[in-house]
C-alpha cells in the first residue's frame, strides 16, 4: 500500500486507540470531519444508518458520552435501546455473559458499552456477533474521547505532529490519559503528564511521555493543556492531604497559564471538580475549548458508528 492509498475500515470493533493505526486514526477523523456539518443543519438528521440497530449499554454513570452516542445515533437514523444496570436482569443475578448473549439474540448490529472493570468489551466483541465500541472501561481505555480530543486539537492547530500537549490531574484513576498518550504519540504529538507522585503509576514512564510532578514544569512552553477530573469516588485513600492543597499545587488558574504558549488551549473531558484541578476562570475563559470538545464529540461518534456499520462496505 502506497501512502496515496485510501485505508479502508475493516474493523469489526473499536475497543482502544492501543490498536488502532495513525492512517486508522485519520480516517475517523476525516469521517468526522464530514459529518460535523450536520449538526448545524436545521434538521440534523441523515438516513445513513436507517435499519440499523445500537444498543446502549451503560453500567457505569455518563452524561456526556451516553448522550453523545444517543444523539449521534439518532443524527444518523439509526433504532436505538438505552440498557442500564438498574432495572435489568443483571439485578437479579444474571451473568454479564448471559445478558450479552440474550441480547445478541435480539440481532443488534452495534453495541457501545461503559463498564467500570477494564476488559469488559473485550470480552463482549470476542463473545457477539454485533460490533462493539468501549465507551470506557475502568482505568483502560475511552477511545472516543481521545478521539474527540484529538479532532478538537485538530480544528485549532491544524494539525497534531509537533505540538507539545500536558495533561495534568490523577493520572492513576485515568482512562482518558491512556487513550490520549496513545493517540497522540501515534500521531507525532509530544505528551508531558504531570500529577503528584501519589498519583502517577510507574508504567508512565515507559509509555513514551515525559512526567513532571509540577504543574509548571508540564505546562512549560504547551500548545495544549489537558485537565483531568481528580476522581475521588475511585481512591481508596486520600492521595494528597486536601482538595486546597491539591488546588494550590496543582489547580489550574490564569496566572499559571503564563508558563504556556499564548495561543494555548484548554481542554477538559468532563466531569469537571471547579477548584480542585481548574479554576472557573480557566474553565469559562477565553482559552478554554472544553464545550467545543462536547460538540465535536457528535461528529466522532457519528464516524466511529458509520464506520463500524459498514454502510460504507455496503454502499460501494
Ligand atoms: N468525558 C466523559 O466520559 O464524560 P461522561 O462520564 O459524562 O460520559
Amino acid at each position: 500500500m502506497t501512502p496515496e492509498t485510501p485505508i479502508r475500515w475493516t474493523r469489526k470493533d473499536l475497543l482502544g486507540i492501543a490498536e488502532l493505526s495513525p492512517a486508522e486514526i485519520e480516517l475517523i477523523l476525516d469521517t468526522a470531519e464530514s459529518f460535523s456539518e450536520i449538526g448545524e443543519r436545521a434538521i440534523k438528521k441523515v438516513p445513513t444508518l436507517r435499519g440499523k440497530t445500537v444498543l446502549n449499554l451503560f453500567f457505569e454513570a455518563s452524561t456526556r458520552t451516553r448522550s453523545s452516542f444517543e444523539i449521534a445515533e439518532k443524527r444518523l437514523s439509526a433504532d436505538n435501546i438505552n440498557f442500564s444496570t438498574s432495572g435489568s436482569a443483571l439485578e437479579k443475578g444474571e451473568t454479564l455473559v448471559d445478558t450479552a448473549l440474550n441480547l445478541q439474540a435480539m440481532a443488534p448490529d452495534l453495541v457501545v458499552i461503559r463498564h467500570a472493570h477494564a476488559g469488559v468489551p473485550h470480552m463482549l466483541a470476542r463473545r457477539i456477533k454485533a460490533g462493539v465500541i468501549n465507551a470506557g472501561d475502568g482505568a483502560h481505555e475511552h477511545p472516543t474521547q481521545a478521539l474527540l480530543d484529538a479532532f478538537t486539537i485538530r480544528r485549532h492547530k491544524g494539525k497534531l505532529a509537533g505540538l507539545k500537549v500536558a495533561i495534568l490531574g490523577d493520572i492513576e484513576h485515568s482512562r482518558v490519559v491512556r487513550s490520549n498518550i496513545h493517540l497522540l504519540n501515534k500521531m507525532g504529538a509530544q505528551v508531558t503528564i504531570g500529577g503528584p507522585r501519589t498519583l502517577m503509576p510507574v508504567e508512565m514512564e515507559s509509555m513514551g511521555v515525559e512526567v513532571a510532578y509540577s504543574l509548571e514544569d508540564a505546562i512549560r512552553d504547551a500548545d495544549v493543556i489537558m485537565m483531568l477530573r481528580v476522581q475521588l469516588e475511585r481512591q481508596g485513600r486520600m492521595a494528597f492531604p486536601s482538595v486546597k492543597e491539591y488546588f494550590q499545587l496543582f489547580g489550574l488558574t490564569t496566572a499559571r497559564l503564563a508558563a504556556a504558549r499564548d495561543d494555548v488551549i484548554i481542554m477538559h473531558p468532563g466531569p469537571m471538580n471547579r477548584g480542585t484541578e481548574i479554576a472557573s476562570e480557566v474553565a469559562d475563559g477565553p482559552y478554554s475549548v472544553i464545550l467545543e470538545q462536547v460538540t465535536h464529540g457528535v461528529s466522532v461518534r457519528m464516524a466511529v458508528l458509520y464506520l463500524l456499520s459498514g454502510v460504507h462496505e455496503e454502499t460501494v
